[in-house]
């Protein structure tokens, strides 16, 4: 704690006005986002909805617009789930037991433990990425930490070291150890106030603990993505299914295997003609690598079935709708606006070339 009092991080945006919905929201978006990342999404993100009911009053495209960019977009769905389940079922307010917050769509054991610690006050354990390492390598602990059987165990010492006093700061200090001091790769043992009683520093084993998994090579999958424009210059987007990979999120038409012109033709129902090919680009998951193809397609004909659906949208680069976008969904629109404004002159596009 002395340490901490001297020098963990006090002036986080999250750590000002603290509330239980600023925690939560902060937490939320902490999971697997590092805080130099986080700090302008949750700062915009509290601009646009300051409380628990103006979250829950918005819409889901909203919700995801302002998530562009952040990544893992089931965070953003449970979000809005969780804000409107307790705008309608808990009176507005977070429940203050991990027990009660676990049964929010989006919470887990150690975000329910930081909103606990650090919203309430009430001392309860932290097991995030961070606090792991920090355990691993302090205490010695040399099986592989993501197995039941460890994490158990694991979980009962953050339990036990959780002290009943100045809890939220306890909380901080250990997140922060564990992410300014205690780092993945070279910890900065020298400064460390632990590193007289450190099991990792002591046996010479802090790039050992924690123990790695076996990495395994990630699979590749390939997609084309048609980005189809129409005589407005405005560009067809589809909504992707609630579950999956950027589940309810706005992305072009995709195919795999067909050839685009005939996959409007028999998907959309819409005569287009091949423009060009812009270079292949790489987007990785935490499960797969994609590779994705951008294909320029032109409209020919008012596609019939496109225009009815709740799942397409003729998007404006001119007069963006706000809505939810994957972040290569994203670059790919910026280029495409640069593409078109290149060529606004322009009448009609043909293959590779424009043609007024
Ligand atoms: N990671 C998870 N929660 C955090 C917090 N409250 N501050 C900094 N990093 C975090």
């Amino acid at each position: 704690m002395a340490w901490y009092d001297k020098f963990g991080r006090k002036d986080l945006p999250w750590q000002q006005a603290i509330t239980p919905y600023r925690v939560w929201l902060s937490e939320v978006m902490l999971q697997q986002t590092q805080v130099k990342t986080v700090i302008p999404y949750f700062n915009q993100f509290t601009n646009h909805f300051p409380t628990l009911d103006d979250l829950a009053n918005a819409t889901l495209d909203e919700v995801l617009h302002l998530w562009t960019g952040l990544g893992y977009y089931s965070r953003a769905r449970n979000l809005y789930k969780t804000a409107q389940l307790l705008a309608t079922q808990y009176n507005s307010e977070f429940p203050s037991s991990v027990d009660e917050l676990c049964k929010l769509p989006g919470i887990g054991r150690s975000t329910a433990g930081a909103i606990c610690a650090i919203a309430f006050q009430s001392p309860t354990p932290i097991l995030d990425g961070n606090v792991k390492r920090v355990l691993c390598r302090f205490l010695g602990i040399t099986e592989y930490p993501n197995t039941t059987k460890t994490q158990k165990m694991l979980w009962i010492h953050a339990k036990n070291l959780t002290p009943t006093q100045r809890v939220r700061d306890y909380t901080q200090a250990i997140m922060d150890l564990g992410a300014t001091l205690c780092t993945r790769t070279k910890p900065n043992c020298d400064t460390c106030p632990l590193h007289k009683t450190c099991y990792a520093k002591q046996h010479n084993l802090t790039d050992q603990l924690p123990r790695k998994r076996i990495k395994t090579t990630l699979p590749e999958k390939t997609s084309q993505f048609l980005l189809i424009l129409n005589a407005d210059h405005h560009v067809l987007l589809e909504k992707r299914p609630p579950i999956g990979v950027w589940g309810g999120l706005w992305s072009f038409p995709e195919c795999q295997q067909a050839e685009p012109v005939d996959f409007c033709q028999n998907k959309l129902k819409a005569t287009c003609t091949f423009l060009t090919s812009w270079p292949n680009f790489q987007h990785t998951f935490s499960h797969f690598h994609l590779i994705i193809q951008p294909q320029l397609m032109l409209l020919k004909s008012q596609p019939g079935q496109v225009m009815d659906s709740q799942d397409y949208l003729w998007y404006d680069h001119k007069n963006p709708q706000n809505i939810g976008l994957a972040a290569p969904v994203k670059q790919l629109l910026q280029r495409l606006s640069t593409y078109i404004e290149s060529n606004q002159n322009e009448k009609h596009y043909e293959s590779n070339c424009i043609v007024s």
